[in-house]
């Protein structure tokens, strides 16, 4: 038996790409896992729809399933979104664009976390975990969506707050930065970034990606979800009982602090 077995484990935006395969990783672990998601569909097994920028919604969904458990062990956080546009320079922007980024990227995190906070002091609260993603755009100024920077360096930031104010309960709080991994949001990052070339001088995905990974990480290479669901699951086990507040990033090498 490992020690996540039977855990409860809930992860907001769990349905598709890196948050998918964290909720796999638990299900390989024995974990129990329900996933709330902006797309889950009635037919989606152990999951529900959720906004995580509506805070109400997310309290619902998060005292359902806590009640149904009879609490919560473990929340991952990985849902996000971008503005859907190029932001190079900040001001191809408007300030209006800022607004539905933070609420999703930044604030749908702190959503989650007070939604299941009292579940997670709730009685024998050692050993329980956060753990939200933010992203290698969050500590570098990444100018290809100014707000999706500042909404992940937010999360950067409030894990660390989180950190410290759950530690004496025994809960870590802990976020993973993503380099480039092939998802759909990785994707919407490549067809904004072409919209303002002339059609002839479009590059595929493909070639756009290959490129460009070659140019900003040491290791030149994609990270892969389930790099993620592996870190994912070591962070909330026994053996990284040591480790809170920390931004861990698994990304080729692309940013390296001294
Ligand atoms: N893919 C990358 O290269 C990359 C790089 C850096 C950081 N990240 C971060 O990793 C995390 C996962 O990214 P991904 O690439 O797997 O994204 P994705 O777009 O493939 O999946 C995101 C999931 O979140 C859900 N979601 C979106 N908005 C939501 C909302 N308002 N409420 C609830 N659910 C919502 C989507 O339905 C989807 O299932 C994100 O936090 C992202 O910012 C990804």
């Amino acid at each position: 038996m490992n020690d996540l077995e039977n855990q409860r484990v809930v992860v907001f935006g769990g349905l598709s790409g890196i948050g998918r395969a964290v909720a796999d990783a638990f299900r390989q672990a024995h974990a129990r896992v329900f996933v709330a998601d902006l797309a889950a569909t009635a037919d989606e097994p152990d999951s529900a729809q959720v906004d995580i920028s509506d805070y109400e919604s997310v309290k619902t969904v998060v005292s359902h399933i806590a009640e149904k458990w009879g609490g919560i062990d473990h929340v991952i956080c990985a849902a996000a979104k971008g503005s859907g546009k190029f932001g190079f320079p900040f001001w191809n922007l408007d300030p209006a664009d800022w607004q539905s980024v933070l609420e999703v990227s930044l604030v749908g995190s702190v959503n989650v976390a007070h939604a299941c906070q009292p579940w997670l002091c709730e009685g024998e609260s050692e050993g329980r975990t956060v753990l939200f993603f933010t992203s290698v755009a969050g500590q570098i100024g990444s100018q290809t969506d100014p707000p999706y920077s500042a909404a992940k360096a937010g999360i950067v930031n409030f894990t660390q707050c989180a950190a410290k104010d759950f530690a004496p309960y025994g809960i870590r709080v802990n976020a993973l930065s993503p380099g480039m991994v092939k998802t759909d949001l990785n994707e919407s990052v490549w067809a904004t970034s072409q919209a303002n070339i002339p059609p002839e001088n479009r590059e595929t995905y493909a070639e756009w990606a290959e490129k460009k990974i070659k140019t900003i990480a040491p290791l030149g290479r994609w990270q892969e979800p389930e790099e993620f669901g592996a870190m994912a699951v070591y962070l909330a086990s026994r053996k990284a009982r040591n480790i809170t507040g920390q931004t861990i990033n698994i990304d080729g090498g692309q940013v390296m602090h001294s």
